[in-house]
């Protein structure tokens, strides 16, 4: 495997791999790697010619600053997880990606109005910026994305389909904590009592699949939420699976799913399931 700090590198070295006649992978992330990140990582390498991870801690999508300071950033151990599954990891620095404030301005539509979208300004835009300068540098056939960042996937599909790129949006699988706990780089952030509490979330989600109709799930999450000291709820949304629109009843969609957002603590937790 080797590392890329340059744009320049990783144009040229994404070009040459195509001119070979070889298939690309990307996995674009943030770092702070876990078995979730490694799952895909593993899928591109068994699905493509060669793999491309980028690991960088985008500032644009943050759009709270305690956020940002606090990602965790471990570059040495991530590189050392990821061995020989990748050929080519793009560690760049904040000034080689964004050498002047970024300027695109995207509009997703009504996938990103809801949810992850109202709660963090920008943040969508943010994500839209790095992964389309990604998706142009690299012109990879795949890019690999889990599914806990639901919104993010349906985000992304709608970014490639205004930038017209080729690359098929693969969703992969949440890949979960031995308790349950969506695995997720904040996790890193909790303390070991936090870690054991929050796979209630995962627990009090599955358990709601019981339930018959959307205003008894909601209430029921809503109340075994509010019960646990440490949560703090953000939302609980049940929708449309393709809008991603709120749904009052299961005949509002064909696939319902539930979507999730807890503080524990000040650390800030996603998870999701589905319904039907
Ligand atoms: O899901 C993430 O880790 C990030 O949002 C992504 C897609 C790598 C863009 O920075």
């Amino acid at each position: 495997m080797k590392v890329i700090t340059s744009v320049n590198e990783l144009v040229e070295k994404a070009a040459e791999v195509r001119a070979e006649g070889k298939s690309i992978g990307l996995v674009p992330t943030m770092g702070a790697l876990h078995e979730g990140h490694l799952s895909l990582i593993r899928r591109a390498r068994a699905e493509n010619d060669v793999v491309f991870v980028s690991i960088f801690v985008n500032p644009v999508q943050f759009n709270n600053p305690d956020d940002l300071e606090k990602y965790p950033r471990t570059l040495d151990s991530d590189l050392e997880l990821i061995g020989d599954d990748a050929d080519y990891v793009f560690a760049p620095s904040v000034e080689e990606v964004f050498p002047v404030p970024p300027t695109e301005e995207y509009h997703f539509g009504i996938v990103e109005e809801v949810m992850e979208g109202s709660a963090r300004p920008g943040h969508f835009n943010g994500v839209g910026v790095i992964v389309g300068r990604l998706l142009r540098w690299v012109n990879p056939d795949k890019a690999y994305f889990g599914e806990k960042d639901y919104q993010q996937i349906a985000v992304i599909r709608e970014l490639k389909r205004q930038l017209g790129v080729p690359a098929e949006i693969v969703c992969c699988p949440i890949v979960r904590e031995p308790n349950g706990l969506a695995m997720s780089s904040r996790n890193r952030r909790l303390t070991p009592h936090q870690f054991e509490v929050a796979a209630q979330i995962h627990r009090i989600l599955e358990e709601s699949k019981k339930l018959p109709d959307v205003p008894q799930i909601k209430q029921f999450v809503e109340e075994e939420i509010a019960k646990i000291p440490e949560f703090k709820l953000d939302y609980f949304e049940m929708a449309d699976d393709q809008t991603l629109q709120s749904v009052q009843s299961f005949d509002d969609a064909e696939g319902v799913m539930g979507f999730i957002t807890v503080y524990v603590g000040d650390v800030r937790l996603i998870d999701n399931i589905h319904y039907c």
